[in-house]
């Protein structure tokens, strides 16, 4: 694994140093070692950026043979990337991505954990996650604004000030992690457990978390007076998150918003640790004797989930964070089903959160990269993106109004939350329209050259991006979100419409198999050709979803293809009619 590990520092380069022929391939390589760098990346060693197992390479000589490959690429030429393995340079032409990646992709029928796991030592398939894979990983900014969104809208369902209101959940890895951050920025008390002391411990001197916890009955204490007092603060609990909600079901201590964020997308292998024995013990349990490991893992999900249910019946508002939670309870027989038997007795989060109030109308999680390395251009970009939301603000109907406001507050507060780690990243939710005139709107100051190169991309986790039924598409009623067409559709349609360069993955987030998941980058060098390219696919690469999520029905997404059609002449799309109730009575 490490033979060929090179000794130079890893960290993303200002792009006028790296070799080559091609601008935007040096953008790739740029993308490639910032997934890589040791402040961004979760094993840098390892090839792994995020989420456990989120890999961009196998080993180091595909990584080798990659940065080869770009250094030496034309804009005539595709480089395919099979899971890692850089298969080699394909002649094609300038309108062309630089690079096609697949991660993880398999036949269907072999797509089960032990069939990755012999895939993955054979090294011929790889979990790419979501932007590990994909090169387009900008470290904890990108988590922090989506939780930052998902904690605020949660109070919003609850109809609830976060002022006072406290947030139990767990995790304080890679992602889990952002969870205490974002509880701050939302202003309510956070209590996030984890069971690893060293990951607890970074997290408290990297500052996203407060205090630090090591007592059960201490806790209880504290959230008390942190609740009287109506504080804003964020808790590391140093234990088992099994234990918070047992004991805060016995003191009685109200929960308003319940999540998890344990890595069960992989929960023999460390993504989620039984209560009852050490960490330690549990490390060993589950090397030495992998069937009892189990067994006690079902045992603390059942638990885990009863306890969860006492609290729900005091009026909880409890959400699946995208960390197949309720799957692998249920899995587990846990007490987690809903009454029809199919659906699962709690939403997801982007079911009742993220899907109507953002995804339906094409709001998510776009990104910018600036490749200059410079702190400037961060700074003239985020002043760019205000000014056009602000203005866009202007005339945006009452339906978005919300969201336009909280990305304005985002973004105004962005340079202060010193949120960068890695590459000079900014991440902001908007919709197509705010997508393609941000974008328009730098692609023209780097014409004049008020700033350099700029790498557009997104989290896969969109509008449009990621076919999966317990997340992404969770919030679909109308049967089609166990297809995977529209990530498929997505990925195609963003490369013949000028991505840098694409890529489409099995697994990301909730596990292998259970999801499609695909994304893009695209280089603006201030030219003609780069404002064509991202008018035509960055508008496809939103209402794709809007379009496939209006024809499940989904109201708000119905408003915004409609209103996307009345701007855009030449889209077209199938619009269901709603067949009054009274009509299909008998
Ligand atoms: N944050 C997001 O926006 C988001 C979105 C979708 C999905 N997810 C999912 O969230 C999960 C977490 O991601 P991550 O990158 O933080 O993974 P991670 O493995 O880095 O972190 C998970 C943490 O949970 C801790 N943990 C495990 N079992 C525990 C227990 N019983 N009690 C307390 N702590 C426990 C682990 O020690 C670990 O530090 C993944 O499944 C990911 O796919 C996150």
């Amino acid at each position: 694994m490490y033979r060929f590990r090179p000794d130079y520092e890893m960290r993303a380069r200002p792009i006028n140093e790296y070799p080559g022929k091609s601008e935007q391939a040096k953008a790739i390589m740029l993308m490639i070692q910032n997934n890589l760098d040791y402040a961004v990346a979760q094993h840098p060693h390892e090839l792994i950026t995020y989420g456990g197992n989120g890999a961009v390479f196998q080993n180091w000589a595909q990584y080798l043979l990659t940065m080869q490959y770009l250094s030496e690429m034309t804009d005539e030429q595709t480089l395919t990337m099979y899971s890692g393995h850089p298969m080699g340079l394909f002649p094609s032409h300038k309108e062309a991505p630089r690079v096609v990646v697949t991660n993880g992709m398999v036949i269907p029928n072999y797509s089960k954990p032990d069939d990755w796991e012999k895939m993955n030592a054979l090294g011929v398939s790889q979990y790419g996650q979501m932007t590990a894979g994909s090169y387009m990983y900008i470290g904890p900014q990108g988590i922090v604004h989506g939780t930052t969104i998902t904690v605020l809208n949660a109070f919003r369902k609850i109809k609830r000030s976060p002022k006072g209101g406290l947030f139990v959940t767990s995790g304080l890895g890679g992602m889990s992690g952002a969870q205490p951050k974002a509880g701050n920025i939302a202003g309510c008390i956070t209590v996030c457990a984890e069971v690893n002391s060293k990951i607890t411990h970074i997290r408290h001197s990297q500052g996203w978390i407060n205090e630090v916890i090591e007592n059960i009955d201490a806790l209880v204490k504290r959230v008390t007076v942190a609740k009287a007092n109506k504080e804003i603060v964020s808790i590391g609990y140093l234990g088992n998150v099994v234990d918070v909600w047992e004991k805060f079901d016995q003191e009685n201590i109200h929960i308003d918003l319940g999540s998890d964020q344990t890595s069960l997308h992989n929960p023999w292998a460390g993504g989620y640790y039984p209560a009852n024995i050490s960490f330690e013990e549990a490390n060993e349990m589950m090397a030495d004797n992998p069937d009892s490991f189990k067994i006690k893992v079902q045992e603390t999900l059942r638990r885990h989930t009863a306890a969860i249910n006492k609290h729900t019946a005091k009026g909880t508002y409890f959400f699946d964070y995208g960390n197949a939670f309720l799957l692998e309870a249920s899995r587990a027989g846990a007490d987690v089903m809903a009454e029809n038997h199919i659906d699962f007795r709690y939403p997801s989060y982007v079911q009742d959160i993220m899907g109507p109030m953002c995804f339906d109308y094409g709001f998510g999680p776009f990104r910018w990269v600036c490749a200059t390395g410079q702190p400037e251009d961060l700074v003239q970009t985020d002043l760019i993106a205000c000014r056009v939301l602000e203005e866009m603000a202007k005339t945006a109907p009452e339906e978005i109004q919300q969201q336009m406001q909280d990305n304005i507050h985002w973004i105004k507060g962005a340079q202060e939350n010193k949120l960068v780690v890695g590459s000079q990243a900014r991440i902001l939710y908007a919709d197509a329209e705010g997508r393609v005139n941000i974008a328009e709107a730098f692609n023209q100051a780097i014409a004049k050259g008020e700033i350099g190169t700029i790498i557009l991309g997104r989290d896969h986790h969109d509008v449009s991006g990621t076919d999966s039924p317990y997340r992404e598409t969770s919030n679909i009623y109308d049967g089609s979100r166990f297809t995977a067409d529209m990530a498929i559709q997505n990925v195609i349609g963003d490369s013949f419409r000028g991505a840098t360069w694409v890529s489409i993955h099995n697994g990301g987030g909730v596990g292998w198999g259970e999801v499609i998941n695909g994304g893009f980058g695209m280089v603006l060098d201030g030219s003609k050709e780069a404002s064509r390219r991202l008018a035509s696919m960055l508008f496809w690469d939103v209402n794709n979803g809007i379009s496939r999520r209006s024809w499940a029905r989904n109201e708000n997404s119905l408003f915004a293809i409609k209103r996307a059609m009345e701007k855009q002449p030449l889209l077209k799309v199938t619009i269901p009619n709603i067949v009054a109730d009274n009509l299909l009575e008998f």
